[in-house]
């Protein structure tokens, strides 16, 4: 039998709040995430309000998202926003280019997306054009979508339907202008940046929360010339910066880019590689989060994930630009990996999107493109089950015996990842076994309190290959969990192989 791990979690030494946006969603013009996935259009047989599918916004709004990313992504740089605005007869046909070539008839533009976010509840973040926009067009979308009174582009909005404006707090300058979003350099990007920030004005009580488009994975250097032009701006003694967060993208994969695994036939060995890479966000988040201390020691800056997640190769005969992909009990940990990692970095990281939330990537809704029905991943269960830490204070998790690891490529893997936040009189613990094979038992000893009302709640399957579809909705779904037991100040969980558990109770 596996030793047990130990833990400590003082329930009275509140730790940063876990911004509630780190649990935030990505919904690109790409594949069928949008088309097809949130939006089917208003001739559809399948349930909508103004052509939105109702089945996911119903199950979306059971996970309280708290922000959504549009219009990309890749595509956002290439998206011009009044060609998606007026009658839908009258809106232009572009190409998209980065995502299988195929046409966009801009059917769903900017009143459908503020439309999807007020169905579900959910703030808007849009992701602005840098790479092909002018500062003009970014700066007249805003006035569009924020301004109250006359105006030109307020005018137009009126046209279109709309009296009154939307609140737009998270607005981006870009997405990935490394890469796509115009194969910039650091410096020319911070150039581009501080121009197009500058006419992104703050109209009224809206205030933006302007997210610069950050650094490539590990690119710590990018991070360095954003925050250095901050500085230098002189930006610190001003009321507000000229951008408030700064951006990264990390995504998970478990072989090379041109070969990047499948999703639903996987070994052992690339199971752990795939969990090695996951836990890499630390890293990331640490690597990232010590430069812009050195420019923000008060933390003032935001950092944004805002885009993660598991990124396979296609499901066999789909599109290959479309990136869709099944998501299997490895992703749900993948997942579960990185909401302990965030909780662990609550004092820097502001927000991070998973990529993307219907039919694309590391999913929480498929949806059958013949049938129409909906399938939910083990990774909308994950998002569902840790739902209680948005906005919670997270509570630090020692380990003073250590935690038990795996050697994967010559680096150790932890095998087991806990977490702890307090909210309104409410305890949540998340806690995942990685391994692959053999249960694990956790004795956490709760100091500073007492705890009542357990409830513990599973996900787990008999393989790590376990999936959801059309003809087994359940496969991977999460169930009431019998191995918890809570005597004295202890909470003893077991963990059986591959499984991601939540605890939750009602603090005394
Ligand atoms: O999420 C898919 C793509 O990945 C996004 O469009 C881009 O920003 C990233 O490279």
């Amino acid at each position: 039998t596996e030793a047990t791990v130990r833990a400590v979690v003082n329930l009275d030494v509140e730790g940063p709040v876990i911004n509630r946006h780190v649990y935030g969603h990505f919904a690109e013009h790409l594949g069928r995430c949008i088309y097809g996935g949130f939006y089917v259009g208003e001739d559809s047989d399948v349930p909508n309000v103004g052509g939105i599918r109702l089945d996911v916004v119903e199950a979306l709004r059971a996970l309280g998202i708290p922000n959504l990313r549009w219009p990309g992504g890749c595509f956002a740089d290439e998206y011009h926003w009044r060609d998606g605005i007026g009658p839908k007869g009258d809106r232009p046909v572009m190409v998209n280019t980065h995502w299988g070539g195929v046409e966009e008839n801009n059917h769903f533009g900017t009143h459908e997306f503020m439309a999807l976010c007020e169905l579900l509840g959910t703030e808007p973040y849009v992701s602005g054009n840098v790479g092909s926009g002018t500062v003009q067009e970014m700066s007249e979308w805003v006035e569009y979508v924020t301004r109250q009174g006359g105006s030109p582009a307020v005018r137009e909005r009126r046209v279109n339907g709309r009296e009154e404006p939307w609140t737009v707090r998270f607005w981006g300058l870009g997405n990935e202008a490394w890469g796509c979003g115009g194969n910039m350099s650091a410096a020319q990007y911070a150039f581009e940046a501080r121009r197009f920030a500058t006419y992104c004005r703050d109209y009224g009580d809206n205030k933006l929360y302007r997210i610069a488009a950050g650094a490539a994975e590990f690119d710590y250097a990018w991070t360095e010339t954003l925050m250095k032009q901050l500085s230098h701006l002189g930006c610190q003694r001003v009321e507000r910066p000229l951008y408030q967060a700064l951006s990264v993208h990390y995504y998970t994969i478990s072989g090379t880019w041109s070969d990047k695994g499948d999703a639903t036939v996987f070994t052992e060995d690339e199971y752990y590689a795939t969990m090695l890479q996951a836990n890499r966000t630390d890293e990331l988040l640490t690597g990232h989060g010590r430069v812009m201390d050195v420019y923000d020691p008060t933390k003032e800056i935001g950092l944004v994930l805002d885009e993660w997640g598991t990124w396979w190769n296609v499901e066999p005969g789909t599109n290959p630009g479309f990136l869709y992909q099944q998501n299997t009990m490895r992703d749900a940990l993948v997942a579960s990996l990185h909401f302990d990692i965030f909780h662990r970095h609550a004092d820097r990281l502001v927000m991070a999107n998973i990529a993307q939330t219907v039919n694309v990537l590391q999913a929480m809704i498929l949806t059958d493109p013949d049938s129409g029905a909906l399938v939910l991943t083990p990774t909308y269960h994950v998002f569902r089950m840790n739902k209680g830490h948005q906005d919670a204070a997270s509570l630090r998790v020692d380990t003073p015996a250590g935690i038990p690891t795996r050697e994967v490529d010559g680096k150790p893997l932890p095998t087991v990842s806990v977490s702890a936040s307090r909210k309104n009189g409410r305890l949540l613990v998340s806690l995942s076994n990685l391994d692959a094979g053999a249960g694990r038992d956790v004795e956490i000893d709760l100091r500073g309190g007492t705890v009542g009302d357990i409830e513990a709640t599973i996900l787990t399957a008999d393989t790590l290959q376990a999936h959801n579809t059309p003809e087994a909705l359940e496969a991977v779904a999460p169930r009431a969990h019998e191995g918890v037991k809570f005597e004295g100040t202890t909470l003893r969980v077991h963990l059986p192989a591959h499984s991601f558990v939540t605890v939750a109770g009602a603090l005394a």
